[in-house]
């Protein structure tokens, strides 16, 4: 009798022990499911930003009027091959529908600028239109990123007195204008660049436009071939005393 009990408790015991130990493994697994599913909720992180030297040569490639999928994915895996950065001047109202390109923009450690909302010449405007275009154009952009553009560049590089005056962060032209838009062509583009380029300059360039994605591809390499570092206009603004066309 007494025997019988002990190994009635025992399997008692036993089974008690099996039944924790699937429900640890049930709890474990559902934890690990619930951590994954946590994981997959987070945006993707941020690229590393690569240290830029002052002492080597540096250009800042900016890239106006996207987002544009077609283009600025390319030029996005171009600059990653050579841990390179650029800076995109958005245009507000090309942001709805273009969300994952432009957070792939950012999520690739590039800059982004203000380009306005719709695109529009302002020397014309009023300022309560200038501040519109500009306020209108950062809530675009910040709905995606959560940040406010750091830059900006008013369309066709009209700059205007009331900008400055409305505005507080770089406005930025440019010192080499590929005419990318006007030719489309690859080839002329790459060459002006080529020819021109020196240490602080500033490219102008257009992501809405294939052939510049296909110039890009030809010269993001070359130009870190050539030694120089391709930055982001804040990075060439923090290393570089005077730099040509920002206001
Ligand atoms: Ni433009």
């Amino acid at each position: 009798m007494v025997i019988k009990l002990k190994r009635h408790m025992t399997t008692v015991f036993g089974l008690g022990l099996v039944l924790l130990g699937i429900i640890f493994l049930v709890y474990s697994v559902l934890f690990m499911d619930s951590d994954r599913r946590l994981w997959q909720d987070m945006p993707s992180s941020v690229a590393p930003v690569a240290s830029v030297d002052p002492k080597k040569p540096m250009v800042a490639l900016t890239f106006d009027d996207g987002p544009y999928a077609p283009s600025t994915c390319r030029i996005l895996d171009a600059l990653e091959k050579v841990q390179g950065k650029a800076t995109f001047f958005v245009v507000g109202d090309r942001v709805k529908g273009r969300e994952d390109t432009l957070l792939k923009i950012r999520n690739s450690g590039c800059e982004i600028g203000n380009h306005t909302y719709n695109h529009v010449c302002i020397r014309g405007l009023s300022d309560a239109q200038l501040q519109q275009q500009l306020q209108k154009g950062d809530a675009a952009i910040r709905a995606v990123t959560g940040e406010n553009p750091t830059l900006v560049r008013p369309p066709g590089g009209a700059y205007s007195k009331n900008l400055r005056k409305l505005e507080k962060r770089p406005i930025v032209l440019w010192s080499i204008d590929t005419m990318d838009w006007s030719h489309q062509n690859p080839q002329k583009t790459i060459q002006k660049v080529l020819k021109n380029v020196k240490d602080g300059d500033i490219i102008l360039m257009h992501d809405l436009f294939v052939p510049t994605a296909e110039a890009a591809e030809v010269l993001i390499p070359e130009l870190h071939k050539r030694g120089y570092q391709l930055v982001t206009v804040s990075e060439l603004l923090e290393n570089r005393e005077k730099v040509e066309a920002v206001i």
